[in-house]
C-alpha cells in the first residue's frame, strides 16, 4: 500500500519523506488555508515546493465546479510539475472533466467520494485515483472502511485501473484496516503514520536491552 501524507505543511512533508516511506502528497483548499497559503501565485509556488520535496504524485485541487473551469484550472495545474495529479470534485461536470483529462494523459484524483456509485462513475471516466473520505463517514455514524471494501470489490470485479486512495484517514487503525482491505493508497496525517511505530512492549523491551547492555559494559 502506498503512503501519502495529507497536508500542505512543508516541515511535515519533509519529516515524512526523510523517513523513507513516503510515496506522495495530497492537499486540498482547506489544508492550504490552514498553512496560510493564499492567492493564486503563492498556492502554485507552494505546489512546486511540495513537488521539490517528494518524488511522487502530488494532488492539487481545482476550485472550479463547472466543466470549462475545471479543464482550464486542471490543465494549468498539470503544467506546474510532472508529478501533479489534478484533484477534481465528485460532480457531474467533474466526471466529464476527468474523462477529458484521461484522454489527454493528465492524471486525476476524484475527491469527496462518499458512495460506491460515485466511485464507479469516476472509474468509468478513467480517474487515476478516487478518494473515499472514510473519517468523515465515521463522523456521521456511517462506516468509512465498509465503503473502501465495497469499492475494492467493484473495482476487482471489472479490473478497473483506478486506484483507491483512502482519504480522511485519522488514526493508525484506519491505516491498518485499509491495508487489510487492499486499498491501493492511504493518505493521512503525519501523526497517524508515526503512531504505527509505537508499541509499549517495544518501548519497555528496548529500555531493558539498553539497561542490560549498560550493566554488562561498565
Ligand atoms: O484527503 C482528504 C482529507 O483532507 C480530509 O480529511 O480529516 O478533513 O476529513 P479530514
Amino acid at each position: 500500500m502506498q503512503f501519502f501524507i495529507d497536508t500542505a505543511n512543508l516541515d511535515e512533508i519533509k519529516e515524512a519523506n526523510d523517513l523513507g516511506i513516503l510515496d506522495g502528497v495530497t492537499t486540498n483548499p482547506s489544508l492550504m488555508a490552514k498553512e496560510g497559503i493564499t492567492g493564486e501565485e503563492n498556492i502554485m509556488n507552494h505546489y512546486i515546493s511540495i513537488c521539490n520535496i517528494v518524488d511522487g504524485p502530488v494532488s492539487a485541487e481545482v476550485n472550479a465546479t463547472d466543466f470549462e473551469g475545471i479543464v482550464k484550472e486542471g490543465t494549468y495545474l498539470a503544467t506546474l510539475h510532472k508529478n501533479i495529479v489534478v484533484k477534481v470534485p465528485m460532480v457531474l461536470d467533474g466526471i466529464k472533466a476527468i474523462k477529458y483529462f484521461s484522454k489527454k494523459g493528465i492524471k486525476t484524483n476524484c475527491t469527496l467520494i462518499f458512495s460506491a456509485g460515485q466511485a464507479l462513475l469516476a472509474a468509468k471516466a478513467g480517474a487515476t485515483y478516487i478518494s473515499p473520505f472514510l473519517g468523515r463517514l465515521d463522523d456521521i455514524s456511517a462506516n468509512g472502511l465498509d465503503l473502501v471494501a465495497q469499492i475494492r470489490t467493484i473495482y476487482d470485479n471489472y479490473a478497473f485501473d483506478t486506484q483507491i486512495l483512502a482519504a480522511s484517514v485519522r488514526h493508525p487503525m484506519h491505516i491498518i484496516h485499509c491495508a487489510e482491505i487492499g486499498s491501493d493508497v492511504m493518505t493521512g496525517p503525519l501523526k497517524a503514520i508515526k503512531a504505527l511505530a509505537s508499541h509499549p512492549l517495544t518501548t519497555s523491551g528496548l529500555e531493558q536491552f539498553l539497561a542490560d547492555f549498560k550493566k554488562g559494559n561498565q
